[in-house]
């Protein structure tokens, strides 16, 4: 391929997922546009209880404490499209995807938020996850509540090509 043409774009769908309906939601993307998927996973993982992981996520949202990983994306240079998912914790992203933000450079890249949500939608998600990786372009975001991915629209994942 002759680097100075457009070629189609190279996609990652990166996600956090507790309850796993952003994980449902990434699936969804995957099948719709491909690329790769990677998990994001604190390596402490939050307990099954509803009630105990608002309590623990509640204080690290708190403290702005960013979990440390159980595995480091290995190259994000290769991606130029990246979507990134969250479940809306306290109307903000989940601490594990802060600590994913805080590790890659975006410079360069188009980033596509999704987030799914219990009735309360993006709320300061997206706002938030802007003011962590300014060096990046956003496109629309993508925001389902629950796991109602028959709302994703085809015309959401249009990002056109890539020069
Ligand atoms: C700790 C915690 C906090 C939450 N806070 C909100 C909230 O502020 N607003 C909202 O609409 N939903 C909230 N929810 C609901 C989740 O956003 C919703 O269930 C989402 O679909 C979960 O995604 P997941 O299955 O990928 O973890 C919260 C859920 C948890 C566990």
């Amino acid at each position: 391929m002759n680097s100075n043409e457009p070629h189609s774009p190279r996609i990652l769908i990166a996600y956090y997922s507790h309850s796993e309906n952003t994980q449902e939601i990434a699936l969804k993307i995957n099948e719709m546009v491909g690329g790769e998927i990677f998990r994001i996973e604190p390596i402490k993982e939050y307990p099954e209880s509803y009630r105990e992981v608002l309590k623990i996520s509640k204080e690290e949202i708190r403290k702005n404490y960013k979990p440390p990983l159980r595995k480091k994306l290995e190259d994000i240079e290769k991606f130029d499209v990246i979507f990134i998912g969250s479940p809306n914790w306290y109307s903000t992203i989940a601490p594990p995807v802060v600590t994913f933000l805080s590790e890659n450079n975006f410079s360069g890249k188009k980033v596509i938020p999704f987030i799914s949500h219990g009735g309360g939608e993006k709320a300061k998600c997206v706002t938030d996850l802007k003011k962590m990786i300014p060096e990046a372009t956003f496109l629309e975001e993508i925001v389902v509540y629950g796991n109602h991915i028959e709302t994703i629209s085809r015309n959401s994942l249009n990002f056109g090509n890539i020069d």
